[in-house]
């Protein structure tokens, strides 16, 4: 079965271009790497030649997801496989800067799905200077049916059920990170598929208060945390991009240990061995917030509908 090694780029349709390259390059402190004919704007984490790709179109939604396969998959082969489990794919070559080919099928919720093996690693280094995250670490869907679409996630692309919350979030897996998909009700609530949150890996908790002093003498307010959630047992906080996206900023994932089924064991885990499992909060430290993350995320469909 089709299985992604890693979650490699987001691309978003963003509302403001200038406001998003400024925060993306000077506050989360990723390199621009080049822009295109399209006005598709490039940025990398560190090594390989994006993570994240900024397409001007006046809506602020999530476009496309990346997940690179092992090497040695042939995209044909790939294709064939998908082809048995009756979803429709294309195999696109040199739409990307960066990756010469790569295969594009719709998830049930519309976002793209880029499937591709290699991309051009020019390793521009991590920053000297804004919070410069590990890596993007996970996206969060507003999906109208999240049910279906955790399957076909599962199903499809061979990625692993961790824990549940509700409806309200479902996460998935496809290597050792406790989620790298989290498929929300979101979308449902809305009536529209979106963007619910998307998360960057920071190192440890001294960097986590950093990132946010720099979003503070940037102006951007903290929404939500640093908490503990249950279901990956992340410390994550929360604020607005430009855009008005939710974005998480978090330590401390839980790691699955592959064949085994169960995390790696932590001392604030409240089961030995942590198995994936059904939680009814999402804060483990049992802090409140005035709002919820969803609230929080559908703020940006607020500001929409009073321009309207
Ligand atoms: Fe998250």
């Amino acid at each position: 079965m089709l299985k992604p090694s890693k979650l490699g780029y987001a691309e978003l349709t963003v509302r403001d271009l200038e406001g998003m390259t400024h925060y993306y390059s000077e506050i989360l402190g990723f390199t621009l790497m080049e822009e295109d004919e399209q006005g598709r704007r490039y940025f990398s984490s560190g090594l390989d030649h994006h993570n994240i790709i900024l397409t001007p179109v006046n809506e602020s939604n999530l476009l496309s997801m990346g997940f690179q396969l092992a090497k040695d998959v042939s995209l044909i082969d790939a294709q064939k496989e998908l082809n048995k489990l009756g979803v429709p794919s294309e195999l696109k070559t040199d739409a990307q800067p960066g990756i010469s080919e790569f295969l594009e099928l719709q998830d049930p919720d519309g976002f793209n799905v880029h499937l591709y093996t290699e991309i051009e690693m020019p390793a521009p280094r991590f920053k000297e200077k804004g919070i410069i995250p590990n890596k993007l670490g996970h996206l969060a869907l507003a999906s109208t049916n999240p049910i279906k679409t955790a399957e076909f996630y599962k199903d499809v692309l061979g990625f692993y059920y961790t824990d549940k919350i509700d409806e309200r979030a479902n996460f998935l897996t496809c290597n050792t990170d406790h989620h790298v998909l989290n498929v929300s009700n979101l979308g449902k609530r809305l009536g529209q598929s979106n963007l619910y949150h998307i998360a960057f890996e920071l190192r440890d908790a001294s960097h986590q208060y950093q990132a946010m002093d720099i979003l503070a003498r940037n102006n951007i307010k903290v929404l939500w945390g640093p908490n503990r959630h249950t279901a990956g047992h992340n410390i994550a906080a929360y604020h607005h991009d430009p855009d008005g996206n939710l974005v998480e900023l978090f330590i401390d994932m839980d790691q699955l240990i592959p064949g085994l089924g169960y995390f790696d064991p932590r001392p604030w885990h409240e089961d030995f061995p942590m198995l994936p499992r059904y939680w009814d909060d999402n804060s483990q430290w049992g802090t409140k917030f005035e709002e919820t993350l969803l609230d929080y995320a559908s703020k940006k469909f607020e500001k929409v509908s009073n321009k309207n």
